[in-house]
């Protein structure tokens, strides 16, 4: 079988298909089946103070004859207790140390707390940690999320803070909901970040008919919107493919093999994907976009 490890930003792994953090990587025995069924990586969902997530969704995503495939995020981060993912990780890394687990975190924006944080979190064994400086909703309002990824001031002092006590590498989880991306991708860059992870949700699109370009949710008239949204120039298209447009952008201040691209993939390198990672829907998945170091 073809060799299709990759070392991204320091970080080791059997193939470059992780699952991004979100549902599916909320708990050791969902990560532990990934890895049984040949997904290299997993960004543990975002550890941080306890919080209480919500049921319900505002919109759902039917695909084909399929009905509600998909729910929009209005997730917060994990509703798991610190303690209860900490021994998981320990005991997944245990389990696959072949397989990259990187921990997702998102703390209060105080230096000691993050300390702390990043101190026991050293201690799992984990291959990487991840900042979520994108979570767009709920963590925001408190400081934290996409309030620190839409300051470029903010991301780099707690980039720099949790680099002076992190024993891995460090990818920053940034924000597409900023007017300019690479600003908060140079700050993570000044901060000393390894690596960027590009895309956390945008706000308020549903997804994108890839059959015509338009929006979910339609604000406009279908045709209307379909007729815009040809426009090879056009802002729909540039959002699908916001996540491989922005790689390059950052070339300058990472190495190639430091970035990778959260979400969706288009249908072409949805379909090379190998077999066993075609199995989940396409939602959350992570494409490294460097090739091979
Ligand atoms: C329900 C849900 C929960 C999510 N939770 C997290 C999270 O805890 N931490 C994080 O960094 N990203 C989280 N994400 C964002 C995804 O990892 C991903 O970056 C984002 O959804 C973009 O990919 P998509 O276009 O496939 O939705 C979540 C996404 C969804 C839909």
């Amino acid at each position: 079988m073809a060799d299709l490890s990759i070392n991204c930003a320091g970080i080791k792994s059997p193939n470059p298909f992780w699952l991004a953090s979100a549902p599916p990587t909320n708990s050791g025995g969902q990560i532990q089946r990934a890895f049984d069924l040949g997904w290299g990586g997993a960004v543990w969902k975002t550890l941080g103070d306890q919080i209480i997530n919500v049921n319900s969704r505002f919109w759902s995503l039917d695909y084909g004859s399929t009905r509600m495939m998909g729910l929009n995020n209005i997730e917060l981060i994990t509703a798991r207790p610190w303690e209860t993912n900490i021994r998981e990780i320990i005991e997944t890394k245990k389990k696959y140390p072949k397989n990259a687990v990187i921990v997702s975190m998102m703390i209060e924006s105080k230096q000691e707390a993050w300390h702390e944080a990043v101190k026991e979190v050293n201690d799992t064994g984990c291959d990487g940690i991840e900042l979520n400086f994108g979570c767009p909703h709920g963590m925001s309002e408190r400081g934290m999320g996409s309030a620190v990824g839409q300051v470029p001031e903010y991301t780099k002092m707690i980039t720099e803070w949790v680099k002076e006590v992190a024993e891995v590498p460090v990818l920053v989880k940034l924000t597409p909901n900023i007017s300019n991306v690479a600003v908060t991708g140079r700050a993570a860059a000044a901060g000393k970040a390894d690596g960027i992870s590009l895309i956390n949700t945008i706000n308020s699109i549903m997804g994108v008919d890839l059959d015509n370009f338009a929006p979910f949710p339609a604000s406009m008239a279908k045709a209307r919107t379909a007729v815009i949204a040809a426009r090879p120039s056009n802002r729909l298209r540039s959002i699908w493919s916001a996540p491989s447009r922005r790689t390059p952008t950052f070339a300058s201040p990472f190495p190639a093999s430091a970035a990778s691209r959260r979400g969706r993939m288009p249908s072409s390198s949805w379909c090379s994907a190998p077999p066993a990672c075609r199995s989940v829907p396409p939602s959350c998945i992570t494409a490294i976009a460097s090739s091979r170091t």
